[in-house]
């Protein structure tokens, strides 16, 4: 069975009226693509009861970013989570019909996550982070779910959403899932949507760019495939359409040293107006 609420009072009266644990969070932007959906179906085969949020949240857009023109598509989200397998389990789907549904006009507070938030997209984007968290505390706080979902595709976002968890003592486990790609390689955006053919091409040129780091690095020690990655960054550093590309500790995202045992090579590339992001895990060795 699967629900829709545009009211968030209605919501919450829902919600409290379900005795039950076994509730999973989805928090997403809409416009859902098959990344969305395997965290759906994840939830879904794990709880009783999957809460979707859709909302495209404007504190974690910046003044010269692409909220007017984010993709807005609830009808055809809906229709893809009623096309999912839901054999007995029930879908709360909360889509607010206005920002002031989520932030009355009298809404004061931000919460923001120190150090993980100044790298990466919280370098190129100031208050991006401090929108996200403060989004995903107030939908903690209205899903009330044992278990929340998110995707690696963010892995800052993972990595700053379990620390406010953590330090906030939020009773909720956060479960963080693959990248889901397309056939080329290019990982799924709603973004994606924006590019011309010949731009999908050229934005294949992120995830390859990652995957040559990574495979050096399984190849090689991190010291010994340094000179090579060097290069790649250089290159990359004299490159307009590059917003960053680093390959930093993957647990704290601070510059990798001789604990370091796995990294994460991160990217933002801009590709037409669109700017796309993407990342990989590698497990290092450090010559000593
Ligand atoms: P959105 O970009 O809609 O993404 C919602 C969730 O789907 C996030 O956890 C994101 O990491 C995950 N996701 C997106 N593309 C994916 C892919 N290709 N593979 C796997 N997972 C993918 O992230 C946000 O929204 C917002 O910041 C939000 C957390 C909802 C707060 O507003």
């Amino acid at each position: 069975m699967i629900s829709l609420f545009n009211s968030v009072n209605e919501f919450t009266e829902y919600r409290n009226s379900l005795a039950t644990d076994s509730i999973g969070l989805v928090p997403t932007m809409g416009n859902l693509h098959d990344g969305h959906l395997s965290l759906i179906k994840k939830s879904i085969s794990e709880n009783q009861y999957t809460i979707v949020t859709i909302f495209v949240n404007p504190l974690q857009f910046g003044p010269n970013e692409d909220f007017d023109k984010y993709p807005r598509t609830l009808t055809a989200d809906v229709e893809k989570i009623k096309s999912l397998k839901i054999e007995g389990k029930e879908i709360i789907v909360l889509a607010p019909s206005s920002v002031n549904e989520i932030f009355p006009k009298n809404f004061k507070t931000t919460i923001s996550v120190k150090d993980l938030t100044n790298t990466l997209c919280g370098a190129s984007r100031p208050d991006h982070f401090d929108g996200v968290t403060t989004i995903v505390y107030r939908l903690f706080a209205l899903a009330k779910a044992s278990k929340s979902y998110f995707g690696q595709k963010d892995y800052q976002q993972v990595l700053v959403i379990r620390r406010m968890v953590e330090d906030l003592l939020i009773p909720t486990e956060v479960i963080a899932l693959p990248i889901n790609r397309e056939e080329s390689g290019l990982a799924r955006s709603s973004r994606n949507q924006f590019l011309s053919e010949s731009g999908r091409v050229e934005a294949l040129e992120l995830s390859g760019t990652i995957l040559k780091i990574s495979r050096l690095l399984k190849e090689k020690s991190f010291q010994e495939a340094g000179i090579e990655i060097n290069d790649i960054l250089e290159v990359v550093l004299r490159d307009q359409r590059w917003d960053y590309l680093e390959v930093l500790d993957a647990e704290n995202l601070e510059a990798v040293n001789i604990n370091t045992q796995q990294v994460v090579i991160a990217g933002a590339l801009k590709i037409e107006e669109t700017r796309l992001i993407d990342n990989h895990l590698t497990k290092i060795s450090y010559a000593r």
